[in-house]
């Protein structure tokens, strides 16, 4: 048996990693400071992310006894797609600050697992890429619709002709929230990292806002917007950032398919409620008509269960992903 008192052992494959926590800090200990920040990173003071955590810490459950738990299966249908468990991955920027094959290695990943990948517009690896490392695999595409429509357009019907299953517009991302720490670093993607599903749309231009010139996003996206996407493609609209039961509401009566009750890991609005505490006012306004799902914070079993109980079809995981594509 290996003892240590501080740190990882010399040799790695000696130290058993049993739960999420353990490869989070195996990513924080050896991932360079400013690709850990950036993963890590909440807005302003970083209290809806960690709220995120902490309310699954204050729901209960009230366990009965005695049933017959012999046989179980966790699979579940995401729009009608059967995957093997209820835990799907969110899209997250960036994966070759995490490992250097980037999203092909998540592709493959999620698709061993029989489980969704949504895959982000902000991609260091392109739609193409993804698709050919794992050909057949379950995945939806993450759209951030951009002022520059075109290349907007571009994306969510490349996404469909290759074969993705559905199209997740993010809502809560208008402008990029204040992550302190990134500002501190200067964070600036490497040189040889590109956003590579966008490359050649802003040639020329200072890239130094996450890798795109500063404000290319387009903050005057309404709901109406919906229409125009639904014109564009035939895949299923999941709409991901709702956190109340007006904009669960407005999601039904423009034609979305699904919800992801989400706030972006804490990363935009801070001050807004942990997404497991959002949930049931979802929930009870969608009143069954389209599926909602949840991330941020699922970091257990047990959270996967809370969120389930009270009325989600699925959750996503963020930031573990990222995490489990940091170790070796
Ligand atoms: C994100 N998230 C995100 N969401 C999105 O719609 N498009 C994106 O490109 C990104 N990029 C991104 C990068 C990083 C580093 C993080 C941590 C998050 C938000 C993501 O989809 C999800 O909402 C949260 O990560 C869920 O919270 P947890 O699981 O990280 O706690």
């Amino acid at each position: 048996m290996l003892f240590f008192s501080s740190g990882f052992p010399e040799n790695l494959s000696a130290m058993a990693m049993v739960c999420l926590s353990d490869f989070e800090a195996y990513a924080k200990k050896y991932l360079p400071k400013i690709a850990w920040d950036f993963f890590a990173a909440g807005a302003d003071e970083c209290s809806t992310r960690d709220e995120n955590i902490l309310a699954y810490k204050r729901i209960h459950f009230r366990p009965r006894m005695l049933r017959d738990v012999s046989v179980m299966d966790t699979r579940t249908k995401l729009l009608g797609t059967e995957i093997s468990f209820p835990v799907g991955i969110a899209p997250t920027g960036f994966h070759q600050l995490a490992w250097p094959d980037g999203e092909k290695s998540t592709a493959r990943a999620a698709n061993a697992m029989n489980t969704c990948y949504i895959a982000s517009t902000y991609s260091t690896c392109t739609l193409e890429e993804i698709s050919a490392a794992a050909p057949g695999g379950f995945r939806w595409f993450q759209l951030y619709i951009h002022r520059n429509r075109a290349v907007s357009q571009q994306l969510v019907q490349r996404a469909e002709a290759l074969g993705f299953q559905g199209l997740v517009l993010t809502a809560d991302l208008p402008y990029t929230g204040k992550r302190r720490d990134d500002v501190r670093n200067g964070f600036r993607l490497p040189p040889h990292m590109k956003l590579k599903n966008l490359e050649g749309a802003f040639e020329g231009d200072d890239c130094s806002e996450y890798g795109l010139p500063p404000n290319s996003l387009d903050p005057s996206v309404t709901w109406n917007d919906i229409y125009w996407l639904q014109s564009l493609t035939r895949l299923p609209i999941i709409i991901k950032g709702i956190l109340t039961k007006e904009d669960a509401e407005l999601a039904v009566r423009h034609g979305a398919q699904g919800i992801i009750v989400s706030n972006h890991g804490g990363r935009q609005l801070d001050g807004g409620p942990a997404t497991i505490d959002a949930l049931s006012e979802v929930v009870e306004a969608v009143q069954g008509r389209i599926e909602v799902y949840l991330d941020g914070g699922i970091r257990k079993g047990s959270d996967v269960l809370k969120a389930l109980a009270l009325g989600a079809k699925c959750v996503f995981i963020g930031r573990p992903a990222l995490w489990g594509l940091a170790y070796k």
